[in-house]
């Protein structure tokens, strides 16, 4: 059967497909460890699986209102007003399937065919792909390993066209783990002002932040932000709720009823009964997120140790989300025995095969330089799959 041309404009998930294929050896007794993962290796909190269990012995089974449950639409924007200090309104609010979900939604209600939304590099995997299905150009501005991976005043202005419409910040940052300061904001603030771009701010990860660091958004950088930014974000990584599928955005009341309208003719409600396991999420108590936090950070402070141990690779500090993103370039050119290493995806196929650890390459991220690891997973996990890379890495000639 012939597949719609429409589907020509993007990729599968290179991380569900890594994902895949590390599941597929493990299934053939190959023990892979998976550092390729983007999700917590925790459970949900007890308290939020019981507002599931009650809700579904209450009978909370039918449709609910397309954007969200009143009282969750609520709860999202008490949340966003406690922890950034911003007021929304419920109305200001949706709520979808997953942070993904959400994303595709505002590209879809945000941009039109022709327009380019810029994408600092590295960037989250899906962007590219979600603004191609909305007809929309990426423009793809590459930022530099030794400023934090982190878009400059001068990089943004250089990439302005007549056909910029917006621009997605992502911090913490998937992949680098970089975090923007309230004064870099500051000093890309302007140029949004004066170029009147709307802003995507994916803050799925600004939970996760270490180093003492404080989270900033450019919405709270004043009206004039805040009626250009609209937030996406998530239940997924904060309460360790990725497979519950709840994701939300806040912004302008005119972008909450596109996206609503659009989900109106695609998914309707998201699940009722994940969608009272949010609202226990964001309403309970919030002890978990601090526990989650300070063991990524362990994990976090032995990784980047561990791998600034290792000859050849080096590692931008990250300071949010749970992945270091080493730079592996120096073994480019290298020899497996059975091949040259030419890039991240040969490096990454390498990783598997030899020391049968699941890595992502950094290529799509936009950085071919790098790979990504991540250390939602266990100090024993992360030892011994930095002990199989490095032995691995060793055997390069
Ligand atoms: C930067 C970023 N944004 C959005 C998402 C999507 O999150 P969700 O699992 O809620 O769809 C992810 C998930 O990996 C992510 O890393």
């Amino acid at each position: 059967m012939k597949i719609s041309r429409l589907l020509d404009v993007i990729q599968p998930s290179a991380t569900l497909s890594i994902n895949a294929k590390a599941k597929e050896l493990i299934a053939q007794g190959i023990k892979v460890i998976n550092f390729a993962v983007g999700e917590p290796d925790f459970n949900t909190p007890a308290h939020i699986c019981a507002a599931a269990k009650a809700a579904i012995d209450e009978g909370f089974h039918r449709y609910t209102a397309v954007p969200g449950i009143p009282e969750l639409r609520s709860a999202v924007a008490q949340r966003i007003e406690e922890d950034y200090g911003l007021a929304y309104s419920p109305e200001e609010t949706v709520v979808s399937t997953g942070g993904k979900h959400t994303l595709y939604n505002l590209a879809l209600a945000l941009f039109e065919p022709g327009d380019e939304v810029i994408v600092p590099a590295p960037y989250w995997v899906s962007y590219p792909d979600i603004l191609a299905l909305a007809g929309a150009k990426s423009v793809v501005v590459p930022t530099l390993e030794a400023e934090g991976f982190k878009l400059t005043r001068a990089q943004l202005e250089d990439a302005l066209t007549d056909k910029t419409r917006g621009i997605i910040l992502n911090s913490p940052s998937n992949p680098t783990g970089s975090v923007y300061t309230k004064g870099e904001l500051e000093a890309l603030a302007e140029t949004v002002v004066q170029n009147d771009l709307i802003v995507i701010s994916d803050d799925v990860y600004y939970r996760l932040i270490y180093d003492g660091l404080e989270f900033a958004c450019l919405a709270q950088l004043g009206p004039e932000l805040k009626k250009r930014t609209v937030i996406a974000s998530a239940v997924s990584k904060t309460y360790a709720m990725t497979g519950w599928r709840i994701g939300y955005m806040l912004g302008p009341e005119n972008v909450a009823k596109a996206v609503s309208k659009l989900q109106s003719q695609s998914t309707s409600n998201t699940c009722s009964i994940a969608q009272k396991a949010a609202l226990a999420a964001l309403t309970g108590p919030q002890e978990t997120v601090g526990v989650m936090a300070a063991e990524f950070d362990k994990r976090r402070l032995f990784v980047i140790d561990r791998i600034n141990e290792i000859e050849g690779m080096s590692l931008p500090r990250p300071q949010g989300a749970f992945y270091a993103f080493p730079n592996v370039s120096a073994y480019y050119g290298k020899s497996t025995g059975q091949g040259v290493i030419t890039g991240s995806i040969d490096m990454a196929q390498y990783l598997m095969e030899d020391a049968h650890v699941a890595v992502v390459p950094g290529e799509p991220f936009g950085e071919d330089t790098c790979i990504r690891l991540s250390f939602a997973a266990s100090m024993e996990m992360l030892t011994e799959a930095l002990d199989r890379i490095e032995a691995s890495l060793e055997k390069l000639a």
